[in-house]
């Protein structure tokens, strides 16, 4: 063995595990294209709807592509029985994400195709569950709430049905905007620990709800989707007070995070792995939040997020990732904090399976070498 193959490289940084065609991650430019389009330009213009199917075949649909997917996406919106009264057998108390990740597992198990993994039955499987888990994730929110559940409706599209079936009101139409912005741009970013999970659960032969299954495991840490989570509880720890001007608001954010760095925390909702001078998906964000923040009339949430980044910028020159402004926005939106992470799930659910589907066309199975650290050979007394 050569000694660049020994060669120990810690969370695998810096390490190219594989070809993709489906996102191109370039922290130079600061630039994601999904599938060659810039991630922008996709959340200025295109449906949720839109850049799902992309994600998965390539190309965006033509007008006939598009009303077939929609029909068959409302067709599957609704929660089976079954699978309802597993989620009402989890206890309230463990992690929305526990839910996402058995409902997924659940999804798998109901469904018929499950161990086919030819690109046709793949492909609807990912559509399927993709189109039940924003009922998954709505389902768990009312019923930690003490709401009942919301069925979801034909007649609205995607974004605006999941806003429909958390809150049982039609959102407003800047909302819904806003919202398709944020599964848009959570919806797919290369190599990440989860995609890479569903890949590496893929690479054996296993299927693609077990994959996924995985990711969600995989995405709940805080130092990858339970980041959104993080950053809104920053927020309330600092107090969000509706009476505070922008400016004061900023200034006790500052402070806070001085502090904060002082005492060597890690603060969530900033750095990245690969970026390192700015999150390209954080100014499209960004900008959503900011009508958010004009929409519902809250300046003192902007006071907050600037004083925190500019505090961070100053003190260690890190800048946002994308949890950072997208925790606020759901906040504003109404949804419960526990329920950010599963947004991003269903968001994700898109990316992973396009890489399920890759991986499946071209397979190798993952598995690296370690380099041994531990006790000399050593023997068992009297043996
Ligand atoms: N707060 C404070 N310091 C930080 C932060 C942060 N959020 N991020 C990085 N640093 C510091 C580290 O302490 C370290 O400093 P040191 O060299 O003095 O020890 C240096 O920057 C490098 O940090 P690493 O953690 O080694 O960088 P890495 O590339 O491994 O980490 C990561 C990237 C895990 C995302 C990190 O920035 C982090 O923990 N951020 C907070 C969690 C987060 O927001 N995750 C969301 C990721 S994006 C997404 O999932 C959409």
């Amino acid at each position: 063995m050569t000694e660049s193959q020994t060669e120990v490289r810690k969370g695998l940084a810096g390490v190219v595990a594989d070809y993709t065609a489906v996102s191109k991650v370039n922290p130079e430019t600061n630039s994601l294209l999904y599938r060659g389009y810039p991630v922008q330009e996709l959340a200025a213009s295109c449906s949720m709807e839109q850049v799902a199917l992309l994600l998965w075949t390539g190309e965006l649909p033509t007008e006939e592509e598009l009303a077939e997917f929609t029909a068959r996406e409302r067709a599957h919106r609704a929660l089976t029985p079954e699978l309802k009264a597993i989620v009402d057998a989890l206890p309230t108390t463990c992690h929305p994400m526990d839910v996402c990740r058995t409902a997924a597992s659940v999804l798998g198990a109901q469904d018929p195709e499950a161990e086919d993994s030819s690109p046709e039955a793949n492909l609807r499987k990912a559509q399927k569950l993709f189109a039940a888990m924003p009922a998954v994730v709505c389902y768990d929110q009312r019923r930690r709430r003490g709401q009942e559940p919301v069925a979801p409706r034909e007649d609205l599209g995607y974004s605006a049905n999941f806003l429909w079936m958390a809150f049982g009101e039609e959102a407003d139409p800047a909302v819904v905007e806003a919202f398709n912005v944020s599964m848009i741009l959570y919806a797919e970013h290369s190599f990440n620990a989860s995609t890479f999970t569903a890949r590496v659960v893929t690479s054996t032969l296993s299927d693609l709800h077990s994959a996924v299954t995985a990711a969600i495991g995989a995405l709940k840490g805080p130092l990858h989707g339970g980041a959104n989570e993080a950053v809104m509880e920053t927020f309330e720890e600092l107090g969000i007070r509706a009476d505070e001007s922008p400016a004061d608001a900023e200034a006790r954010a500052k402070a806070w995070m001085e502090e904060a760095l002082a005492a060597k925390k890690k603060i969530m909702g900033f750095g990245h792995r690969v970026y390192k001078h700015g999150d390209s998906r954080v100014p499209t964000m960004k900008a959503a939040l900011d009508r958010m923040i004009d929409h519902y009339g809250r300046p003192e949430l902007l006071g907050l997020y600037n004083g925190l980044e500019k505090a961070m910028g100053e003190a260690k020159d890190i800048k946002p990732n994308l949890d950072y402004p997208a925790g606020p926005t759901y906040w504003l939106m109404g949804f419960d904090i526990p329920t950010f992470t599963p947004l991003f799930v269903a968001a994700r659910i898109t990316g992973w399976t396009a890489h399920v589907m890759e991986q499946v066309a071209a397979n190798s199975l993952i598995r690296p070498l370690s380099e041994y650290n531990g006790p000399d050979e050593r023997h068992v007394p009297g043996a």
